[in-house]
């Protein structure tokens, strides 16, 4: 058998080279049209950070996994082409800053469509609006074209920072198929791919519009805790109840569950903004206010928390910030990955920089992506080294859970920050009591304050 993925991305990337690992008698070619990201994955400088991914790649590069701009050979010649494309918000036009923008998806339809000369199967891999599938047929069977195409929808839960260990152990796969004979036959050809590695149990089968619409809901219901849990944090540091101890005793419910209850300065990623005001948009789309209305607040929870946490620096800090010196640290959007999409960072440091701030940015592995999302940002400087970064700062707002933050010397810190030290905690992941007693000001998510001040 012979894949082919069309795009190189974070979800194609790594998908693929965990079926190439896994199966290693199929041939999977990951094709691109950015020819640098393509010659990337071809050495061991990857275009994407993903703890485990090297290994994978390199045990399989070569071998059955091969990465090329040659985008047309690789769909002529693939049983299964998987669409990874990028679907990123629409900005121009009906639906603008909410939408999916479609146009690379159907640019790729259009190219199977014109260069196929076998039947294929195509899989949906990115994430799409609901009955996208119907569009994608529609588009590769006009005209007189002999090939069949049959259309799957496989959508991709993994998680940055945790990719390799998603795809190698997934909670379930989800694959959706037509209940008709080719479109069963169609989905088992994708069941025996992945139940190489996976248990059949866990591998789920629906309907192709359930399937496309599972990984929207997914992502909304995930990110709704996330704000809910923001949401609370607000009442808890006006009433002097804690978050987390709130978190732990509503997670222990087995109803409700332990995990995404983690307050937090708020959620970023690719994927949940944008997921949420795409399910908002197809509820208006289908004369569903009320349904929209509720997922829209799920996300304007998160701007608030994201703008609420800058108000906290600048009315601690004595209503003004000009001229200080802030020190963030953490730009990515979360631990263990390089992305910054979406991330809250850069939301905050735009704002402290509105306040005319000095901000001092700092993380281990998204510099130059955060030197991208605040180009043009006047009086923002970056440093790799984070003692460099806190050196002289008035204060120090962590934004990104990097377990290295937890181990940082911060009586060192604390020795070489302006007086009073003020620490904000977007993740609420140090020891607050500890750096209490070093004699921090300490502010974080949903816990009072611990000040020398009052
Ligand atoms: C998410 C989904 O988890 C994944 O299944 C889907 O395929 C893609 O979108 P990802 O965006 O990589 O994955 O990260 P995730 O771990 O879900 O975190 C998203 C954001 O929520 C991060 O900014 C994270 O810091 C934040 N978060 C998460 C919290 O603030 N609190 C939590 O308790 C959990
Ligand atoms: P994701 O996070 O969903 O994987 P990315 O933006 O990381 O998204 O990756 C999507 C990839 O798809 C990009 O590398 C982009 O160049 C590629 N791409 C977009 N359109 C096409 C196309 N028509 N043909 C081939 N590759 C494409």
């Amino acid at each position: 058998m012979k894949i082919c993925c069309i795009g190189a991305g974070y979800v194609g990337g790594p998908t693929m080279a965990m079926i190439a690992k896994q199966c290693p008698e199929v041939e999977v070619t990951v094709v691109d049209i950015n020819a640098e990201r393509i010659a990337a994955w071809q050495t061991d400088e990857l275009p994407i950070y993903e703890p485990g991914l090297l290994e994978v790649v390199r045990e399989a590069r070569g071998r059955n996994l091969f990465f090329s701009t040659e985008v047309d050979d690789a769909i002529r010649a693939a049983d299964v082409v998987f669409v990874s494309v990028n679907t990123p918000t629409k900005t121009f036009g009906e639906g603008a800053g909410r939408a999916s923008d479609l146009q690379y998806w159907e640019l790729c339809a259009r190219r199977i469509k014109e260069v196929s000369t076998s039947d294929k199967i195509i899989v949906e891999k990115s994430t799409l609006p609901v009955r996208t599938a119907d569009a994608m047929e529609r588009v590769l069977h006009a005209g007189d074209n002999p090939v069949h195409f049959e259309v799957l929808s496989n959508p991709e839960f993994l998680a940055e920072g945790t990719a390799i260990a998603d795809l190698e152990n997934p909670d379930r796969v989800l694959i959706g198929g037509h209940e008709t004979e080719a479109g069963q036959r169609a989905l088992q050809t994708l069941v025996d791919v992945y139940a190489h590695w996976i248990p059949r149990e866990r591998i789920l089968t629906s309907n192709v519009w359930s399937s496309e619409l599972s990984k929207l809901t997914a992502n909304a219901f995930l990110a709704q805790r996330v704000s809910s849990i923001n949401a609370i944090s607000q009442l808890c540091e006006a009433t002097e109840a804690d978050v987390a101890e709130v978190a732990n005793a509503i997670g222990t419910d087995s109803r409700i569950g332990p995990k995404f209850l983690k307050a937090s300065v708020g959620f970023g990623g690719s994927c949940f903004k944008k997921d949420i005001l795409n399910l908002v948009y197809l509820c208006e789309t289908y004369g569903l206010d009320e349904a929209a209305a509720y997922w829209q607040q799920v996300v304007e929870m998160n701007e608030f928390q994201q703008t609420r946490f800058v108000k906290t620096i600048l009315h601690s800090m004595f209503n003004t910030i000009a001229g200080k010196r802030i020190a963030v640290l953490g730009f990515a959007f979360k631990a263990d990955t390089g992305d910054t999409r979406e991330s809250p960072a850069i939301k905050v440091c735009r704002e402290l920089a509105l306040e005319r701030a000095e901000v001092v940015v700092s993380d281990p592995k998204a510099l130059g992506n955060a030197k991208q999302d605040l180009e043009g940002v006047e009086s923002v400087v970056f440093e790799a080294d984070p003692y460099a970064a806190v050196a002289g700062a008035h204060a120090v707002a962590v934004l990104t859970d990097w377990e290295a933050y937890k181990t940082l010397d911060f009586e060192r810190i604390y020795a070489a920050m302006e007086k009073p030290a003020f620490l904000f905690d977007g993740r609420n992941m140090l020891d607050h009591a500890a750096l209490h007693a070093m004699g921090f000001e300490v502010y974080s998510i949903g816990k009072g304050r611990l000040s020398h001040l009052d």
